[in-house]
């Protein structure tokens, strides 16, 4: 696997003392409590830490589907709060994958379809997204599935329809909640192999929240997060010049 990360240490993403509650008065919850964190492009940044520790909070701000309270987020240098709704939507169409953690698909669209919806949304024809759409499933190793709708998908497959969307439409930040969490060890490998690929090089970058262990060694850096913040960051001790990184 080529090593996009070498002498590229320009920052993708930056977070400064960044604050999330929902809720209000006895029921607040403060999900992120003053984040420090800065993802430079062309690595992947792992983020990982206990149930209910604002991981996905996080990365919901980091890709614009929630607004935060306070302190600074900037993606490649843009600030979503200096943003009006359609600018922020258009932001987000053209630079930013998002792969959820329920995979939010549309129930009533084929798999091929959900993949096509955001080419679909940023201009594109139908036809030719849903053909794009035909190919990158096939390199998730869903050719044979194009056509079925969500409730005829396994988990696993319903999984990797998602990352196919978010991949799609060459965004320059892929955010992934649990990736793999659905995934077998083979499959969940081919998947993070392909995410790597297309979504980590020069002006790039990929942040992948997980669970699990057996991808670890993906990563470029890990932080580790808990009661909303960060409380480390290391290298990946995997030596990034091998081939093998698993
Ligand atoms: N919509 C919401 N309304 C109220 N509280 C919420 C909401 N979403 C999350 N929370 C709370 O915010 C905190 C952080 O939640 P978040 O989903 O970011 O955690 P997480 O680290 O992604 O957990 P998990 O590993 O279980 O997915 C938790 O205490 C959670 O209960
Ligand atoms: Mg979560």
């Amino acid at each position: 696997m080529e090593n996009t990360v070498t002498g590229n240490n320009s920052i993708a993403v930056h977070c400064k003392g960044l604050t999330k509650s929902y809720g209000s008065g006895s029921n607040q919850v403060h999900a992120l409590c003053g984040v420090d964190l800065e993802v430079r492009t062309g690595e992947l940044m792992m983020l990982v830490g206990p149930s209910g520790c604002g991981k996905t909070t996080l990365i919901s701000v980091i890709a614009g589907v929630l607004d935060r309270d306070g302190g600074e987020c900037l993606v490649f240098g843009y600030d979503f709060k200096q943003m009006n709704p359609p600018e922020k939507t258009r932001y987000r169409g053209r630079n930013i994958g998002f792969v959820f953690q329920m995979f939010n698909l549309i129930p009533a669209l084929t798999a091929a379809e959900n993949v096509a919806v955001p080419l679909i949304i940023n201009g594109a024809k139908r036809r030719e997204a849903v053909g794009r759409a035909r190919e990158i499933l096939c390199r998730v190793g869903l050719s044979d599935r194009t056509n079925a709708v969500p409730a005829e998908l396994s988990g696993g497959q319903q999984q990797r329809v998602a990352i196919a969307r978010a991949m799609l439409h060459n965004p320059k930040l892929i955010v992934c909640d649990e990736p793999t969490s659905a995934l077998d060890h083979e499959t969940g490998h081919k998947v993070m192999e392909l995410l790597r690929e297309v979504a980590v090089g020069i002006g790039r970058a990929l942040i992948v929240v997980t669970h699990d262990a057996r991808i670890f060694g993906f990563a470029d850096r890990i932080a580790k997060m808990d009661d909303g913040r960060i409380t480390s960051i290391e290298n990946s001790r995997i030596d990034l010049s091998s081939n093998t990184r698993h």
